[in-house]
Parts: structure tokens; sequence; C-alpha cells
């Protein structure tokens, strides 16, 4: 299968320059190109410039359209049943995500009604979210359990997961968020929770290879520090690699941990301390702000503009779940992340792109449309790059290319 991309009026690339992710004042800078042609064969960019040419191929003139590197999710909760419109409601009045947490809603609500659930049935809620964040543009995700909070529950959730890839999405990074929250049935013995998941769960999904990453929600009314700790520990040394929910509700010293254990990212950001900017910003974890997650919870949004300033590796991503963002679309993630977190639109669509492969591990492979990388792009009719976060309601995308091949949607 060969695919020409002729002459876009601007094509973006994203590229990094052979370094796994930009950082500080780097992301700044998109690579923008004019006239350019991308040809591709068995998925693969082969060349970028101007004039190219490709024998027996398919060619598609994209000369009044711009062209730029598919998005890049690097944080979905997309695999769960039920929905939660009563606590975004109740939030709306006077309650807060912590009391409706501590009263056996939030996290609790979604688990009991995903444990009941079917695979087939999770897998397909979860196909038909996905078919949606395609169609806006997004290309790879992560997905992570953290509704099963048991050991069948957790391997049913890691297991649609795999299904997932391929099917739906061939590049899907999934984690296990086991320490998403303490189940009820252990609520009065967390240590014995802890060691199902260190020395039940870990070992088993390491040996099923169900999982690249592991992940824990520390956080006040979560897991503690020293907890998160534990267990991050103990997935290290069977080879997970690690993310971490830090900071969202309050401080808790969770990023000096992640950069300390080396975590590929630290997640969510919103309380982030002073010390935890400078560590963040002297290591190679990327900080990845989800601006919709602010919006839903009326919170202060992470300070996106000021860890970038320190040189910080920054990525975008959805937060896509039920508690505290139903945004599916990586163009309102940009969105906000510009109107709320003070970035800048290119800083943004580094962030959902380059930057955000690397938060899963994959910018060797995908987030920048360069020689030797998936072709994932996407063909928009829209005058600028510019245009996407300005008018994120409408969908300009006229093609996503996955891997080299044009998609059809029904
Ligand atoms: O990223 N913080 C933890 N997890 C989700 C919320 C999950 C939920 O409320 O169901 C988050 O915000
Ligand atoms: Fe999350």
């Amino acid at each position: 299968m060969k695919l020409l991309l002729r002459n876009a009026k601007q094509l973006v690339t994203c590229s990094s320059a052979g370094q796994p992710f930009k950082r500080g004042k780097e992301m700044s800078e998109v690579g923008e190109l004019h006239g350019a042609d991308v040809s591709i064969e068995d998925g693969i960019i082969k060349e970028v410039g101007r004039n190219l040419s490709l024998a027996n191929c398919d060619v598609v003139d994209v000369s009044d359209k711009i062209v730029i590197p598919g998005f890049v999710d690097p944080h979905t909760h997309v695999i769960f049943d039920g929905s939660r419109e009563k606590e975004f409601a109740m939030r709306a009045g006077s309650k807060s995500y912590s009391e409706i947490a501590a009263n056996g809603g939030g996290i609790l609500d979604t688990v009991r009604a995903t444990r009941v659930a079917q695979k087939s049935t999770l897998r397909h809620l979860a196909a038909t979210r996905i078919e949606k964040m395609l169609r806006w543009g997004t290309t790879a995700i992560e997905i992570k359990s953290g509704y099963g909070l048991d050991f069948k529950n957790e391997v049913k959730l890691l297991e649609a997961a795999i299904e997932l890839k391929d099917e739906v999405i061939p590049d899907v990074a999934v984690t296990f968020l086991g320490a998403h929250t303490v189940p009820p049935e252990y609520m009065d013995n967390r240590a014995e929770y802890l060691k199902i998941v260190t020395d039940e769960l870990i070992p088993y999904i390491v040996e099923r290879e169900i999982a690249n990453f592991c992940d824990v929600f520390c956080d006040n009314g979560f897991f503690s520090l020293e907890e998160t700790k534990y267990i991050l520990t103990s997935a290290a040394s069977y080879g997970l690699r690690l993310k971490l929910h830090a900071d969202e509700l309050t401080s808790s010293g969770a990023v000096m941990l992640a950069t300390e254990l080396n975590a590929v990212s630290v997640d969510h950001l919103e309380n982030i301390s002073p010390d935890e900017t400078e560590a963040l910003s002297a290591s190679n974890t990327i900080g990845v702000v989800l601006p919709a997650v602010a919006a839903y919870l009326r919170s202060k949004p992470a300070p996106a503009r000021e860890l970038i300033d320190k040189g910080c590796a920054i990525a975008i991503g959805s937060d896509f779940n039920p508690g505290t963002s139903m945004v599916d679309n990586m163009q309102t993630v940009m969105w906000l992340a510009i109107s709320m977190n003070g970035m800048t639109v290119e800083e943004a669509l580094n962030s959902a792109t380059i930057n955000a492969a690397a938060a899963i591990a994959m910018s060797d492979r995908i987030g920048s449309i360069e020689v030797g990388k998936r072709a994932d792009m996407l063909i928009i009719d829209a005058p600028d790059y510019s245009y996407l976060p300005y008018h994120f309601t409408e969908n300009r995308i006229t093609n996503v290319v996955k891997n080299g091949t044009i998609l059809e949607f029904h």
C-alpha cells in the first residue's frame, strides 16, 4: 500500500529533531512547511519534501488542506460502564469531588457498574467511544484499568483494552491502575488490598503481558505517598513502566516520587509545588496536563505556562472518564490548554502530538511527521493549524490517515 499526499498548503511536522520529546522553549516550534509532499509505503513515512515521486501509489491532492500529525491521547479511562451526571450536578451545587468520593460515590460508583458488566459489553462501549475519538483526530491512546479493583475485574478491564488494540485502534498503551481507590471490601484493611495489587495482580499482568504501565492515584483520600511508593517500586521491579496521578486535589509530593522513580509521566499537576516544579524540569519525566478536569471540577488549572517556562516537557490529554472529564476530543483539550492553562497554540499542538507520544513511550514510532515514523496524519480543511483550537466545536478534519491508510467512517 503506497500513498502520496501532494502539495500541502501547510504541513506541520512537530518534529523533535531526533529527541524523544520537546521541553521548555523547544515546544514553541512546530516545524511548518508549505507546498510539501509526504510519501508513504507500508504505513511508514518514506519522504517529506517537494515534488516527490512514488511509483504505483494513490495520490491525494492536499493543496487546499493542512496536514498535521494524528493526536495522541496519553491519559484516558475509556473502559467503564455507567455514567455520573448526577455527581456533575451535585458538584455544580455545593458538593466537592472528595466529599462525594468519601460517601461511596465517585470512582466507586463506576466500579459498581463496571464489575457487573461483561467484558464484551465494556469492549463495545469503549470501542464506540474510541471511534468518536478517531473522528476527532486521535490516532493513538493510553487506556487505564481502575474500575475493577479486584483480581477478576482488573484483569477483565486489561484484557478488554488489549482486545481494543488492533481491532479498533492499533496503538494502545495499557496502564494498570489497580490503585485507583481502595475497594469497599478492603476499606478497613488497606494493607491486604495493597498485597493483592503487588503480590497477585502485578506478577500476573506482567506474565500475561496485558499492561505496559502501572499508575497510582496518589492523593488525599486515595493512596498515600508511602503506599504509592510501595506499589510503584514493586511494579518497576517486574519491569512495568511508571505513571502517576499527582497533585490533582492536594499537593502530595508525588511529583518528587515520580522523578525519583524515573516515571515516564506524572499526570494532573493542578497543585504542584515550587520544589516539585524544579524537580520536574530537571527530569526526563513528562508532565501531563489534563485541562478538562479543572473545568469539570471547577478547580485551579495546572500551571502549564509556568512549567514550560521552567523548562519542563509537557503533554496534554483528555483524561476521558465518567467523573471528571467526558471530553473525548483533543481539539477541545487544546482549546482548554490555551484558554485555561496559558499555553500557546504551538505548545498545545506539540503537547498533543510528539510529547503525548513520549508520555506513553511511543515517540520513536508516532507523534510527528518524520521519515521512518508511522504515517498517522490528519488532513484538515482549515486556513491554518490555529483554526483547530479556535473553532474546536466543528470538526474540520476531512481525512484521518492511520498507518498509511485513509480511514473510512460510516
Ligand atoms: O483522572 N483522579 C483519578 N482518576 C480520574 C477520575 C476518575 C473518576 O472520578 O472516575 C481522574 O480525574
Ligand atoms: Fe485520570
